[in-house]
């Protein structure tokens, strides 16, 4: 069967944007499943990684709140415990099953301490088509980058893991797939929200012109950016939701085009309640300054599960219909913050205040074990993209 048109892919794009819906990441690898899982005392079994993923897929009001969800490979495969697979679990409850795609990080070689590239391009179109007839209608791939004022992201930095995303991008659309692009700027660090904003601008828009140069359809895919925030470790006082939402909105009107259907954010190690309440603010602020082009919603992973897991894992299975009951209970907080009208009590307060599964430095030094790690990416292949 011949792939979709970049049209069907288009509809694809604005149905995982539409207003007031959001994305579920649950595409941790096994690595980073299982460090979170062994933290609440689960074993990081595939069954244990199976049996969390239904509670996620299964929580009340999901088909509301979210318009996808992104798996992991081996999660792609897998079933309900009644045998019917994940995919059409989702698909009954109207909601497009993803897939990530990238491999994980990779040391950049020639770049700054901590930079890495993302693994995976040499592999991918085959593994797209194994995707697609697996069910899967999107796809994702993480860039990471590091802030540092005056240091990170370098230039070799952001031009690597621009035309890298690009290259992906290119890739999925070709085989049918609708590219989630998304360059991580990480949190970690001491820098201002400045810092991270001039950062933010430099790595989009080099993505954009990547994809732009690669000939990728702008309307066929969805932006995966961070909330423009200082860094964890900044001195100066948390910035308001308010002040987030105004440093984000302009960072994203400055580089990114009308013609991108969505710009999902992650959270990015931020709380939960605080990526709920932030996004809500860009989305207030949007309606009342009455100018965005795109669609303003969520693709958390930590944000839509660091209360669930914490339920989770303290005692499963007895406390499986509360943690589901959270799962749900989170995934319709994001869906009103995605259209502006978050108000009261954020669901993480009753039973994890300040909930968060950061992690410091999600970078190739905690995400992969130095021991395993494969040899830096060779920054090569890129040279003629
Ligand atoms: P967080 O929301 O936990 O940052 O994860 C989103 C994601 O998918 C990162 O690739």
């Amino acid at each position: 069967m011949a792939p979709p048109s970049i049209d069907e892919l288009a509809a694809v794009a604005a149905a995982l944007a539409a207003p007031g819906k959001g994305l579920l990441a649950s595409d941790e690898s096994t690595g980073t499943i299982g460090k979170r899982l062994e933290k609440g005392g689960i074993e990081n079994t595939a069954e244990n990684r199976r049996a969390y993923r239904e509670l996620l897929y299964t929580a009340p009001g999901i088909g509301g709140a979210f318009s996808g969800v992104i798996m992991f490979k081996e999660t792609l495969g897998q079933c309900a415990s009644d045998g019917t697979p994940f995919v059409e679990v989702l698909r009954r409850a109207g909601v497009m099953a993803g897939i990530k795609v990238d491999e994980g990080l990779v040391p950049l070689e020639g770049g700054e301490e901590g930079e890495t590239s993302t693994r995976g391009l040499e592999t991918l179109e085959a593994a797209c088509r194994q995707y697609v007839a697996q069910g899967a209608r999107f796809a994702k791939w993480r860039a990471a980058l590091r802030v540092e004022e005056g240091r990170c992201p370098s230039d070799l930095a952001v031009k690597v893991n621009a035309e890298q995303l690009a290259e992906y991008a290119a890739i999925c659309q070709a085989a049918g797939l609708v590219p989630i692009v998304e360059p991580e700027l990480l949190i970690d660090g001491p820098h201002s929200a400045e810092t991270f904003a001039a950062a933010s601008e430099k790595a989009i828009a080099a993505c954009v012109a990547a994809l732009w140069r690669r000939g990728v359809a702008l309307e066929a895919c969805l932006l995966k950016p961070q909330m423009v925030v200082q860094g964890t470790e900044c001195s100066a006082p948390r910035a308001a939701p308010e002040q987030v939402a105004a440093a984000t909105l302009r960072v994203m009107r400055r580089v990114v085009p009308p013609a991108v259907a969505g710009i999902m954010f992650l959270s990015g190690g931020q709380t939960e309640e605080e990526a709920t309440r932030n996004l809500d603010a860009i989305n207030k602020l949007a309606k009342e300054e009455g100018r965005a082009p795109w669609s303003l919603s969520f693709s958390f992973g930590r944000g839509l599960q660091a209360s669930v897991l914490k339920i989770w894992s303290n005692a499963p299975p007895s406390r499986a219909s509360e943690a589901r009951a959270m799962a749900g209970a989170l995934a319709e907080a994001n869906a009103a913050a995605a259209r502006g009208e978050f108000a009261g009590r954020h669901p993480s307060v009753t039973s994890a205040p300040g909930a968060t599964l950061h992690e410091t430095w999600r970078g190739w030094r905690t995400d992969v074990d130095p021991a395993a790690a494969p040899p830096p990416a060779p920054a090569l292949a890129l040279a003629g993209v």
